[in-house]
């Protein structure tokens, strides 16, 4: 396939067509190892090599990772200091990639990084309501009618509402998890622990010994740190983050943390469901 050179260098993130054209008229790139002629050159990206500033530029058009994101990793496609997820991407430097959506530098699990702007939007526009599930170690006293507060939506300091959200609470066996409910912790203090493993009102108040649970979320926004804020809206606090599914799509279980996954755009969507 025949492509414009500045249009090949845009879309294989060198810059804007009129940087990339500055790079050309610059010299800083090169064709086959001949310096480029100009903008309108054509280049064929099954057949040329083409370099700028002396670094191969690597391009597919359409590419789909799924990530199982360590912590610590910048959700960027590239900063000049940190690491980011795009960094852990084996193949050879690409400067197309980029994540869809974002998940705090805290948050592990599943990320998807593609250059496919389209699908991008299709998964993350606040219109198209695609569920993403957290996995999330919280740390409090849930309220009793948590499940009723999340979804009618909570108040966590935006102009409106969080729109509905689905929890389920995992503490316990898996057999004790509790769709859409939470167990109440107790009216006297004196249990330990009720059958979901929800503690006892007298151990919450021990500074010492705060109560964990873990706690299934899902939401269909992606407001900035939203999981976080929805837990402190009721008065607890998140340790622990994981994105477990997006849409149909679940985080693979032989993923390693930190690998990625690279597959087709029709496995994509098959797995995603939508
Ligand atoms: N909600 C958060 O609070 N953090 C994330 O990384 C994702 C959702």
């Amino acid at each position: 396939m025949q492509l414009r050179l500045d249009k090949f260098l845009a879309d294989a993130g060198y810059g804007t067509r009129s940087e990339v054209k500055q790079l050309i008229r610059r010299g800083e790139v090169l064709v086959d190892g001949k310096r480029a002629s100009g903008p309108e050159q054509k280049v064929d990206i099954t057949q040329n090599s083409v370099t700028v500033s002396g670094e191969t530029v690597f391009y597919e058009p359409l590419s789909y990772y799924i990530l199982n994101k360590p912590e610590g990793v910048l959700s960027a496609s590239r900063d000049g200091r940190e690491k980011t997820v795009v960094d852990l991407i084996p193949e050879p430097k690409r400067r197309d990639l980029f994540p869809v959506g974002r998940l705090d530098r805290d948050t592990t699990g599943l990320l998807l990084i593609t250059n496919d702007g389209k699908l991008s939007n299709r998964l993350m526009a606040p219109g198209k309501h695609v569920p993403k599930t957290y996995r999330a170690t919280v740390e409090g006293t849930l309220p009793e009618n948590l499940a009723e507060l999340f979804a009618a939506g909570v108040d966590i300091g935006d102009d409106r509402p969080t729109a509905p959200a689905t929890v389920v609470i995992l503490d316990g066996t898996d057999d004790d998890s509790i769709e859409g409910s939470v167990i109440p912790a107790g009216d006297n203090g004196d249990e330990e622990a009720d059958r979901s493993g929800v503690m006892s009102t007298e151990t919450a108040s021990s500074p010492a010994d705060p109560i964990t649970h873990q706690v299934e979320l899902t939401i269909t926004e992606g407001r900035y740190h939203q999981v976080k804020r929805m837990f402190e809206a009721v008065g607890c606090h998140v340790t622990g983050l994981e994105r477990i599914r997006i849409a149909d799509l679940t985080l693979p279980q032989e993923l390693p943390r930190g690998s990625v996954l690279k597959i087709t755009y029709e496995e994509l969507m098959a797995r995603l469901g939508i």
